[in-house]
Parts: C-alpha cells; structure tokens; sequence
C-alpha cells in the first residue's frame, strides 16, 4: 500500500511590525526552539512547511522555508500551506502593529516624542485552530507569561481553541533566545512539567507526543 507522508506546519521567531522604513516593534524571540521543531518533525518523518519571522539562525535543510516579516504576512503564508495533518505555533507573533507605517524617518525635530497608535493583529493560532474545514488534527501553540502561567496558558489554549498549549514562564527573561528551556505542556486532559533541557530535546519529546496522536506509517 502507497504510504502517505504525514505533513506539518510550524511557525518561528519574531514578527516585525514597521514603524517607518528604519523602526520596527519586535520582541525577543530567537526562533530556536520553532526551527529545532520543525528539525525534529523532519526527523521523524514529516514533510514540514517552517514559517519564519527575522531570525539570525540558518534555514533549516530538509523543510520548506517560509520567509516573513509581520504577523500579516505570516498569517497570509500560514493559510496557504493548509491543509496540513499538525500545526505548531512557536512563534513570538506581535499583538499589536502600527496603525500607520511612516514613508519616511520620523524626525526628532526636537519636538515631543511621536506617539503611535497601535491595531491588533489577527491571531494567526486562532485562525487555524477555529478554521471551519482546514483546521489540522493537532494543533499545537506556545504561552509566553510572567504570573500565574499555568492558569493564564490554559485559558489561552481554551479561548484560541488548540488541543495542547506548551507553557512558558518568561518572568525572569528566560525562554527567549537561550538554548535550554523549561516548559508545561497542557492538554485538555493533564498537565506535564519538562524539567530544564534543551531545545532540540524538548522539540523532540513534544515530537513523540505529536506521533502518538497523529502517527507515521
Ligand atoms: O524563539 P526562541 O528564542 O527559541 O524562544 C522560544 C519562545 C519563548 C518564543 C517560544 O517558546 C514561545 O513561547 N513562543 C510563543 C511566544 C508568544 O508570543 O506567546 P503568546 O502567549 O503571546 O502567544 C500565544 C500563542 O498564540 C503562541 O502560540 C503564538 O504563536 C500565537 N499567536 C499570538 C499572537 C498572534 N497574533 N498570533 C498568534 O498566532
């Protein structure tokens, strides 16, 4: 019998939201634990689309890379590769983008700092976990949160509607561009605790976990 190739989607690192043509908001996601994801799936099988904002890191060889700056540009690149059997959601995506984006440098003209009215940005996970016919089996996203991080993750699982949500405490600035990292996972079900260890050893415990539900002829 032809076997079928289990295929997935992740995304990774920062968004960048211009502000004029040499300021942007952005935050300090360094992508490594969304491209050791999508390392991992490779490994194990998967044809996988990594959907990557700026990162300084190389491609990952092997998976199809998406290049992207803002979080519409991800979205817009998101919903093309669907269907996909698993989506993993790393990315650090901006909730908010400058309303307008100048044509040119603000000046300081010595006159009172600029003041930048901020829009949401349409959430990327949410728009795939809640998509009425492509939604993935598994949908898979991340939680930055500094206080009551288990709570504030699960509620965040429940409201974007993904199956398992993986909890970051980022309190003290961890989490963001360091090589280790220790994390909850949280499905509707329980709750597991990942002691410190890198990122391609948690890319590769939550890979098992996404096997075990999705599976690899
Ligand atoms: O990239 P590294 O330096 O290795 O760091 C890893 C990490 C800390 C960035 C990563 O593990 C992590 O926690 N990623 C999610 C960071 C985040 O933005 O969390 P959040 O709680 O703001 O968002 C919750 C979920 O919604 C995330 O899956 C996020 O990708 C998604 N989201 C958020 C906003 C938005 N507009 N669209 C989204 O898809």
């Amino acid at each position: 019998m032809k076997k079928t190739t289990p295929t997935a989607l992740v995304t990774s690192g920062p968004t960048y939201e211009p502000i004029d043509p040499v300021r942007f908001l952005g935050n300090r996601s360094s992508g490594k634990q969304g491209h050791a994801i999508a390392a991992a799936l490779r490994d194990a099988g998967f044809a996988v689309t990594l959907m990557s904002g700026p990162t300084a890191l190389a491609d990952v060889t092997g998976v199809k890379m998406v290049h992207v700056t803002t979080a519409k540009e991800m979205l817009e690149a998101c919903k093309a590769v669907l269907p996909v059997d698993v989506a993993v959601f790393a990315a650090a995506v901006a909730d908010w983008r400058p309303k307008r984006v100048q044509s040119h440098k603000i000046k300081k003209n010595g006159s009172a700092p600029p003041v930048i009215e901020l829009v949401e940005n349409p959430d990327i996970l949410k728009t795939v976990a809640t998509h009425k016919t492509l939604r993935p089996r598994l949908v898979i996203g991340f939680a930055a949160e500094t206080k009551e991080v288990i709570a504030n993750a699960n509620a965040k699982r429940e409201a974007k509607g993904c199956d398992w949500i993986i909890a970051n405490d980022v309190s003290g600035g961890q989490g963001f561009d360091a090589d280790t990292n220790s994390v909850t996972l949280i499905t509707d079900r329980h709750t597991e605790i990942w002691k410190e260890q890198t990122k391609q050893a948690i890319a590769e415990k939550l890979v098992k976990k996404i096997i075990g539900v999705v599976g690899v002829e």
